[in-house]
């Protein structure tokens, strides 16, 4: 990646034709002792891997299927706010590459004209109190022409949205480059305090409806922002206090 002007975000990155899954690639070179900073892109997934255990289609040639490894001195609890940071930076990455204005879905669905263009894995291997290591999992369909018709209501491209193929080398590496720079702000307080403002304006749910599924059933509010940690800070509708909203626990509807 000649264009990749980051000081440890994808150093090394590893490129493979095929392999099962870019995060199942990352997690196995981190056992065997690879690089915080090491970045793992693979022209096609032949097991890709979506959030809550669903399979992400990842033809060859036409997607960006990528993993950055981390081994990070905090906590596990906050990892899972890296999936934020991330999305930020895809955000970022695609708008600097490409021109295409992406929003956020809560709380790391990328999306244009109302249609998922990324998503984001986190995985993480952690003992109680400290992290062995973090991968973060993005798929970005850039250059995808047709989606399968079961996908093609909720599902967009870069190529698509902008009528022209995108250069995925450019988008990976403007990518990373963000995220290297948000990722030193969240250390600082290793929360999203410093990044609150940057993730709700790209934020699709500000100040919508959404309705939340949580373990006690199902209610609906309008979303008002996050909190430090990265959940969602909704106003019930019956007029009750804000409530915070964990992404593992709920799923929301809206957008
Ligand atoms: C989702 O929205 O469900 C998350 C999708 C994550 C897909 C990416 S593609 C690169 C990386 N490797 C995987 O197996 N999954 C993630």
């Amino acid at each position: 990646l000649s264009r990749l002007h980051t000081a440890w975000a994808g150093h090394p990155t590893v490129f493979l034709e095929k392999t099962d899954s870019t995060n199942n690639e990352a997690k196995r070179r981190a056992e065997a002792g690879a690089a915080h900073g090491t970045l793992v892109v693979a022209e096609l997934q032949e097991a890709g891997k979506g959030r809550r255990g669903r399979c992400w289609t990842s033809p060859g040639g036409t997607g960006i299927w990528m993993t950055l490894l981390l081994k990070p001195d905090f906590s596990p609890s906050q990892a899972s706010m890296l999936t934020l940071v991330a999305a930020m930076a895809v955000a970022d990455g695609i708008g600097r590459a490409t021109g295409l204005d992406a929003g956020i879905k809560w709380p790391n669905d990328l999306v244009i004209g109302g249609k998922k263009v990324c998503g984001i894995l986190t995985e993480m291997s952690a003992e109680p109190d400290y992290i062995n290591h973090v991968v973060i999992g993005i798929g970005i369909n850039a250059n995808i022409e047709e989606f399968p018709e079961e996908l093609s209501e909720r599902a967009t491209s870069l190529f698509l949205e902008s009528g022209k193929r995108v250069c995925r080398a450019e988008v990976i590496a403007r990518v990373w480059e963000a995220f290297e720079k948000y990722y030193e702000e969240f250390l600082k307080t290793a929360d999203l305090s410093p990044l609150k403002e940057v993730y709700e304006s790209r934020l699709l749910n500000m100040d919508q409806a959404v309705c939340v599924l949580d373990p006690k059933g199902e209610w609906k509010g309008i979303a008002r922002g996050i909190d430090e940690n990265g959940r969602l800070l909704v106003e019930p509708e019956n007029g009750k206090r804000i409530k915070t909203v964990d992404s593992g626990e709920v799923s929301v509807r809206g957008v």
